[in-house]
């Protein structure tokens, strides 16, 4: 039985997208594509890169800082903090310590998730869990990744899907009664397709070596084709459950944001909940796959544009490594 004392509202949104720029002609010059293969195929055609130096942890406080100052929320008053990533600056510590101390959130404690492109969702799933059941007043949630760093450049199965960037929401205790909140999350995991898209090399079972990193074992490696077909299928299924949760149908969503991996995925997700495209959120063709980034950093955009305004149902919707899929139906708060 599922029980909640109170509901956790979305009080403010953030992002960062780093300054550097890579276009399909820019990748073409570096492996055998083009702008007319990616493109028709992904809905990609430039992807942010983070500088060196400007780190996973770096985006992520950036995108914090921001969500953090469209709620109006002092960083001495978040009491937990969650770190979607995949990609953080080093193995040890988590990436959320390091942001702690970059965006001053004395009093939080922190933790990493690690849920690849899903990992948004996981996050907020816990994160709300903590709000609803009163345990903490007030949780940052980030989704941050320096996917260029975990990259393969000279592969181009991988390396034109991938972009760098954060994205951040702070969640708020309101009461059960309150308009509006997190309605529902939904989530799964199917561990034995993990072969599907993996890192091989750089944890315990294989540490870096000058071995593994001369064959290029310490980057993504996919099979996208397989991936593609398990996206859609997981993705309509997971966002059916998260509505039905919310008690909504999918007529009654106002907009999708959806995880931003490859355009043709979001269309035949949105066709199967019988939504127009108008509704869904797409940020890809300019910021490519930023993983666990990717919701969050959509929702701002679409929120400081006005798009999402205050009563409006939002379905998030996600998949990536694991596998993994989640979803969330929130209501747009006041
Ligand atoms: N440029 C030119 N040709 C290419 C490129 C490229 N960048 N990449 C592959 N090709 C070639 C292949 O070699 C193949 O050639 P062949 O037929 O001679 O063997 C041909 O194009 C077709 O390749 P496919 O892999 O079958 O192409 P597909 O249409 O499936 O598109 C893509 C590939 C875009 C990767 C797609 O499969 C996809 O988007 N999959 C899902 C990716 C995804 O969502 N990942 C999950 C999130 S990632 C995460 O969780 C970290």
């Amino acid at each position: 039985m599922k029980t909640r004392l109170y509901r956790a509202a979305i009080a403010g949104t953030g992002s960062f997208l780093p300054s550097g720029r890579l276009t399909n002609d820019d990748l073409a010059k570096m492996v055998d594509t083009s702008d007319e293969w990616i493109f028709p195929r992904t809905g990609i055609r430039s992807r942010h890169i983070a500088g060196k130096g400007e780190n996973t942890s770096d985006m992520a406080a950036a995108a914090g800082r921001r969500a953090l100052e469209s709620a109006g929320v002092r960083p001495e008053d978040v009491q937990l903090a969650v770190v979607a990533t995949i990609s953080p600056d080093s193995p040890l510590p988590a990436c959320s310590c390091l942001v702690q101390t970059k965006i001053g959130l004395a009093n939080a404690t922190c933790f990493d998730i690690s849920a690849a492109c899903s990992g948004f969702i996981y996050a907020l799933d816990v994160a709300r869990q903590f709000v609803e059941t009163g345990a903490v007043e007030t949780a940052l949630v980030i989704g941050a990744e320096k996917m260029s760093a975990i990259t393969d450049w000279t592969d181009r199965t991988t390396c034109i899907l991938f972009g760098d960037g954060a994205g951040a929401v702070v969640l708020r205790r309101a009461e059960e009664e309150a308009g509006g909140g997190v309605l529902s999350c939904a989530t799964g995991t199917d561990g034995s397709l993990a072969p599907l898209l993996f890192i091989e090399a750089g944890g315990s079972a294989l540490p870096t070596s000058v071995e593994t990193l001369e064959a290029h074992r310490g980057f993504v490696k996919m099979d996208g084709h397989t991936i593609f077909k398990h996206a859609v299928r997981n993705m309509a299924n997971i966002a059916g459950k998260a509505i039905a949760e919310a008690g909504l149908k999918p007529s009654d969503i106002d907009w999708i944001v959806p995880h931003q991996a490859n355009i043709r995925i979001i269309q035949a997700v949105a066709k199967s909940l019988d939504t127009p495209m108008e509704k869904v959120v797409s940020t890809i063709e300019s910021t490519g796959n930023t993983t666990a980034a990717s919701i969050p950093v959509a929702l701002d955009l679409a929120v400081a544009d006005g798009r999402i305004k205050a009563g409006d149902n939002v379905l998030f919707v996600a998949f990536g490594a694991g596998l993994t899929w989640g979803a969330s139906v929130v209501r747009w708060g006041s």
